[in-house]
């Protein structure tokens, strides 16, 4: 049963239709900078909000009705598919994520499982059910996951990092053992997605935060190779927009995957990532999170700056990374509000 969606200017722009006005939505835009989620806080584990749908489905819906933007985004996280695949992940206040029993060899894979999706990850599926219900159109659903690489950071890892320097040692010293997870990773996020898709996901976004910690040509043979792999699988059913923060020198060959969409972080100029990502792709970016934090008249000027760089067209406004949890919700809206009353004819 396909629904019929009010606003649509993220697919029409995700397809390169001209536009009326720029879209906009933010990344990690359900969340901790909004008092409304951190009441919930109060009452519920992360992963208790993120396997409940209804839960999952209120906090889906805050930025939708409080800020306005122009997608919403499921409420859940990347690190449930490794728990899905057997492995323990906690989160840690102040510290973020912890997974107590790390992958660290070939015998240590024996422990990972290649969950059927459809029963360990069907409260995902039942939430997605009940957002777009509660959505009735409104605006498009975007599902998500994180890529292979990023998810294999924390498996290898064990926690955050800002080096992940144990999860690439693990790939420079085990290359077969890491290709043999990233492979289950993959398959297991294929499934997902596809899931995510039947339950009724207008938009996928795979999330490769930390794409930038590798080279070129490690990034092509332990990341791009796999979220290759994604989007080939995705690709026919809905758009699919590749976020590899910091590796924007593949921006090329990431456009050549065939997604629909590529989001660039703001350590690289607009102009310049679309000559890298040339013109069958749209861009979606690039605003410095840290930005929302100076004066409003300021985040107006730059956020207006930032739409002129990109130009009309195949151009989603969003953040160049997620929103941070100390942005006043006033900023948030500033930022949106200024995408959407902005007019390439007024200029
Ligand atoms: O975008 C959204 O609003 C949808 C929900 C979403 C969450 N996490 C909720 C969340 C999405 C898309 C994610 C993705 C995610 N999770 C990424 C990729 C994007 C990125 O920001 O790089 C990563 C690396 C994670 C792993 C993760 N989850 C970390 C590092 C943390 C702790 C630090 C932090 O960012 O707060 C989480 C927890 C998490 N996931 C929270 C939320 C709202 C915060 C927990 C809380 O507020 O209770």
């Amino acid at each position: 049963m396909q629904q019929e969606i009010k606003n649509d200017l993220i697919l029409r722009t995700l397809r390169g239709e001209a536009t009326e006005r720029t879209p906009v939505w933010m990344m990690r835009q359900a969340g901790r900078y909004l008092p409304e989620y951190i009441q919930l806080r109060e009452k519920y584990s992360f992963f208790e909000r993120c396997q409940n749908p209804e839960l999952a489905c209120e906090i889906t819906l805050q930025p939708v009705d409080i800020v306005g933007v122009d997608a919403a985004i499921l409420f859940s996280d990347i690190l449930v598919v490794p728990q899905a695949m057997g492995m323990e992940v906690q989160l840690v206040e102040k510290l973020g994520p912890l997974l107590p029993q790390p992958i660290k060899n070939q015998a240590d894979l024996q422990r990972v499982r290649m969950p059927d999706v459809n029963e360990t990850l069907n409260y995902v599926f039942e939430a997605i059910k009940l957002i777009k219900q509660e959505l009735n159109g409104r605006v498009p659903l975007i599902g998500f996951a994180g890529a292979p690489w990023t998810l294999l950071c924390y498996m290898v890892q064990g926690k955050g990092s800002k080096t992940f320097d144990e999860a690439k040692a693990f790939c420079y010293q085990q290359p077969e053992t890491a290709h043999a997870l990233l492979q289950m990773i993959t398959d297991t996020t294929i499934a997902y997605l596809k899931g995510q898709v039947a339950a009724g996901a207008d938009v996928l976004q795979v999330f490769d935060s930390w794409g930038g910690l590798l080279s070129k040509h490690d990034f092509e043979e332990f990341s791009l190779r796999y979220i290759r792999q994604i989007v080939a699988a995705l690709k026919e059913s809905v758009p699919v927009i590749v976020f590899a923060k910091g590796a924007w020198g593949s921006l090329a060959e990431m456009a050549a995957t065939g997604a629909a969409g590529l989001g660039i972080d703001w350590c690289i100029e607009p102009q310049v990532a679309r000559r890298l990502a040339g013109d069958q792709v749209t861009l979606q970016g690039n605003f410095d999170p840290a930005k929302l934090l100076a004066p409003v008249s300021r985040i107006e000027k730059e956020t207006k700056e930032m739409l002129r760089a990109f130009g009309p067209g195949r151009h989603i406004a969003n953040l160049g990374h997620g929103i941070l949890p100390n942005v006043p919700v006033d900023h948030a809206k500033a930022f949106v509000n200024t995408v959407k009353e902005f007019r390439f004819e007024d200029l």
